[in-house]
């Protein structure tokens, strides 16, 4: 079966909630027929309740951000699965750049929060990538290896099928300076091969990955020819109700 598109926003610490109805109320109408591909917005903890009702029997789905490894207890400022589930949560963001860059997180930590998002049953958007000097390195395969190999272990065949995987250069990411079409595919590729290693290659050819960086209504529809390249995490773009509506209909 051929592996379903999923465009989803990453509104990042942007939208009050004020902000948040105008765009979600904005955006509503001009994705309601993109009906190949999945859409999600991924949002702040505080814009989730209200992005939920909104979205209710739209075909837009609602990812948070985050997510503790811990059930509960004294993690202050954490949020959890449960308390995401509640709210009618169904993605979440695991191990963005930025968590990774100035908050901490790394390979094990990606890990074990996504051991606990799967299994609540929260549908994961594990994120990779190099940074610059990796890439002038030519550190890039292995990072990402590293990155794939620990932070996506010791799950089941049906939760690596659940989990989108995100490859996001560093370099690209609110820079305006994507990938080029063939440098993404290459490293997708690169990241469905080392699926197939820890699991199958058929798994592997199942499980979806996006691209990330600077992906915009411009070069959407170059990137998503890519064979391996199954759709986008997007930022900046994904601010603007129209902006983020050229993305999604990018088959349009
Ligand atoms: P960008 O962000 O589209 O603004 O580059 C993408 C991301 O960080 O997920």
């Amino acid at each position: 079966m051929a592996r379903k598109p999923i465009i989803a926003g990453n509104w990042k610490m942007n939208m009050t909630n004020e902000q948040a109805k105008v765009l979600i109320e904005g955006l509503k109408p001009l994705v309601k027929d993109a009906k190949k591909t999945e859409v999600v917005i991924c949002v702040p903890y505080t814009d989730i309740a209200t992005a939920v009702s909104l979205c209710a029997g739209s075909n837009i789905k609602v990812g948070a951000e985050n997510v503790a490894w811990a059930e509960k207890g004294a993690f202050t400022g954490e949020i959890s699965a449960d308390m995401l589930l509640e709210l009618g949560t169904e993605y979440v963001i695991i191990g963005h750049s930025e968590r990774r860059q100035y908050f901490g997180e790394t390979d094990s930590s990606v890990n074990a929060r996504l051991k606990t998002a799967v299994a609540k049953g929260l549908k994961p958007i594990v994120c990779v990538g190099e940074t610059l000097e990796q890439r002038e390195k030519n550190r890039t395969k292995s990072v990402i290896r590293k990155q794939v190999t620990v932070g996506l272990a010791d799950l089941s065949e049906e939760d690596i099928l659940n989990t989108v995987i995100a490859y996001e250069p560093v370099w690209a990411i609110g820079t305006g300076k994507t990938a080029t079409s063939e440098q993404a595919e290459e490293t997708i590729r690169f990241i469905r091969g080392v699926i197939a290693k820890m699991y199958t290659r058929k798994i592997a050819n199942k499980v979806r990955i996006q691209y990330g960086g600077s992906m915009n209504p411009k070069n959407v529809k170059e990137l998503m020819a890519m064979p391996n390249i199954d759709g986008g995490l997007i930022g900046g773009a994904s601010l603007k109700a129209e902006d983020f509506s050229l993305v999604v209909n990018f088959d349009k």
